[in-house]
């Protein structure tokens, strides 16, 4: 890693909300001194109350815990209705779609348009709060007006991304017992339309728990209609009122749920609530993108993920910024695409992942100058560690060695960043995601013994008090909840959140994320889990067993490689049908995103006696990497060299 030290920009300091080291330390020294008067005065602060609350945390029932017990809010009027005073024909969202069409709505329009929203759902559909309401949609205006609809009334929302197929999406329907879906016929990517409406239909059955489903009409292709099922949003919002009272929410009342993989099992419900998660959503784009009054702010992320959530709805408009809302591909129609947006709406904070970094340095590298980019301020990074050569780039050729990257650390359960520089204050480096953001009790722990980790070596990234926006429960599961993040380390003789990342400090007390400890890969900064990717294409007749691990990428990160052993009667036939017919099961069950980028027909897996697969040795297999582990233990030692010539050959 660079030891290089990059300065905040001196003239970005003087108006930044932390200016300098010692402001971070004094935010830092207040809440280890009285964490609880900390994180009080910022919800007082920040949050317009309905109720107040009586108590700031609760840790009666640990790791169940409760913040800002007794208040009462709503969180769209966090996010629209306190703004139209002040705001109410500023840019709430900017929309650009994939064919380069615009759209401005303002905090007034995205009020009528929520509330309408809102209305529908609950006159139409019957939607009462507690109520779950999937929201299976494209990179449009409406999937944020959907969210905003289900916060209004407190239906709870789980927005499963685009990307996935039918069965996931039954999937994630039926566990959290969705009565509604909200979609639409489909939308445009390269210019082309694609479709939703189909995967929705093949997810639900006469047993569906979903009883109606909503359909935006975007790309009007011809899609089928289910009566009494099936609605068009287009026709019902038409009559409906643009005022719609919010509902009297409790601070601990869910808000949504994001399912998210892990190391085992089908993926899990994270269930964030109400009153913390908004206002560590707010902070946090305050102090990580200092967004200021006229900025204009785009995240490039999509809705279906947590970053979407944070960073394109929730945070921006809980601070009454312009968020800019994209529909289409950033390398379409060429690797200048997000430059000449940057130019066009004159981007001031601009927040990606290292993929998309990667994919445009590599495609556009000399793009960006090419376009106006004096605009940008802030740039930012999420999803997966940056490699220094991505990191130089976006620092010099995007960011004219002016603007602060921001390498922002956190995950679907931090509801926000967790470890992050703050743009005016931090000194930064390449690669690393710095400090601790203030409030956030993040430390490295050597999973032995408890104790903080020694300055280069690599050790757990925990964070060892609750926090606002901390994930509340796995949903229909709390063993789950407790067993995936609370059973690795003990501090103090005390269960700590443990994030399932390995980290390690240098010697300047700054964290570098080495990677995830547990079985998730992590392809183009989307988690997949290899317990998910393996039951997937163990759905294939043909597969006795599979293992799956990750192996590093050039422009994704991780790709996915499996080890696959076919039933013995029937044999490799012929090897290119195979890994077609196999891809297309992982389509069917997980969706394109998980398609395996090598796949290797192996005679076995290397196992201990007990039947346990070694992953880490395919994954040093399939990095190239000589075996350096003892594998006389193994039940059939000689699998590795067999599987290791097959691999190298
Ligand atoms: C990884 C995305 C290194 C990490 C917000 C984490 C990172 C997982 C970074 C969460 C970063 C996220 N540097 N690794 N800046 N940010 N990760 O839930 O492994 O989709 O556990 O949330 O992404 O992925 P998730």
């Amino acid at each position: 890693m660079s030891k290089q030290v990059f300065k905040p920009n001196k003239e970005f300091s003087k108006n930044a909300r932390i200016k300098n080291m010692c402001e971070y330390q004094d935010l830092q020294d207040f809440a280890a001194e009285d964490y609880e008067g900390f994180w009080g005065s910022y919800a007082k602060e920040k949050l317009e109350w309905i109720e107040p609350f009586t108590n700031v945390l609760d840790e009666s029932n640990a790791p169940f815990v409760k913040w800002f017990d007794g208040g009462k809010l709503n969180v769209s009027s966090q996010c629209i209705d306190r703004h139209l005073d002040s705001r109410k024909n500023k840019a709430a969202i900017i929309f650009e779609g994939d064919r380069g069409d615009k759209q401005i709505i303002t905090y007034l329009e995205l009020y009528y348009n929520v509330n309408k929203l809102a209305n529908l759902l609950k006159e139409d559909f019957g939607v009462q709060k507690g109520d779950r309401v999937v929201i299976y949609m494209p990179m449009i205006p409406e999937a944020a007006y959907a969210m905003l609809a289900c916060a209004r009334i407190g239906a709870i929302h789980s927005i499963v991304f685009g990307g996935f197929s039918s069965e996931a999406l039954k999937d994630r329907i039926e566990d959290a017992e969705a009565k509604v879906v909200i979609t639409a016929d489909g939308a445009y990517r390269k210019t082309k339309p694609y479709m939703l409406k189909p995967v929705v239909d093949a997810a639900i059955d006469e047993n569906s728990p979903v009883k109606k489903v909503l359909v935006v009409e975007r790309n009007n292709e011809d899609v089928t209609w289910v009566a009494g099922r099936d609605y068009s949003y287009n026709e019902l919002i038409k009559n409906k009122s643009g005022v719609c009272e919010p509902e009297v929410m409790d601070a601990e009342d869910p808000l949504f749920l994001l399912y998210t993989s892990g190391s085992t099992g089908k993926p899990k419900g994270v269930q964030h609530n109400s009153a913390g998660y908004i206002l560590w959503a707010q902070m946090t784009m305050e102090w990580v993108f200092d967004v200021k009054e006229n900025d204009t702010y785009w995240c490039t992320a999509d809705v279906g993920w947590i970053t979407g959530h944070t960073y394109i709805v929730y945070g921006p408009l809980a601070m009454g910024a312009t968020t800019v809302m994209f529909e289409g591909v950033i390398t379409h129609p060429d690797a200048g695409r997000p430059w000449k947006m940057v130019e066009e709406h004159r981007i001031n904070q601009f927040y990606t992942a290292p993929t998309a970094i990667r994919v445009l340095h590599k495609m556009g590298e000399h793009e960006p100058a090419k376009y106006d980019l004096s605009s940008l301020k802030v740039l930012g990074t999420v999803g997966e560690p940056i490699d220094p050569p991505a990191w130089k780039w976006y620092y010099e050729e995007v960011g004219a060695s002016k603007c602060a990257i921001v390498d922002t650390y956190w995950q679907t359960e931090t509801g926000g960043h967790v470890v992050s520089p703050l743009p005016g204050a931090t000194p930064i480096k390449a690669g690393c995601a710095t400090l601790p953001l203030p409030g956030i009790m993040a430390e490295i722990l050597d999973p032995a013994t408890g104790e903080l980790a020694e300055p280069g070596e690599t050790g757990y990234m925990c964070i060892t008090r609750p926090w606002p926006s901390q994930i509340r429960g796995v949903w229909g599961d709390p063993e789950r909840y407790i067993k995936s993040y609370f059973g690795d380390v003990k501090k103090d003789g005390k269960a700590v959140y443990f994030t399932g990342d390995g980290a390690r400090y240098d010697e300047d007390g700054y964290i570098t994320i080495t990677g995830r400890t547990d079985d998730v890969i992590n392809v183009s900064g989307h988690r997949m889990g290899t317990a998910e990717v393996e039951a997937a294409i163990k759905k294939h007749p043909n597969v006795a067993e599979v293992a799956v691990v990750g192996k590093p990428h050039d422009i994704k990160g991780e790709g996915i490689f499996a080890y696959i052993v076919l039933k013995s009667d029937k044999g490799v036939a012929d090897e290119v049908e195979e890994v077609k017919a196999i891809n297309k099961v992982i389509q069917k069950e997980i969706g394109n995103i998980a398609l395996c980028d090598d796949m290797v027909f192996a005679p076995g897996l290397p196992k201990t006696r007990s039947g346990k697969i070694m992953r880490r040795i395919l994954r040093a297999i399939a990095k190239g990497e000589e075996i350096t582990q003892d594998i006389s233990t193994l039940e059939d030692p000689s699998i590795v060299e067999t599987i290791s010539t097959m691999v190298n050959k």
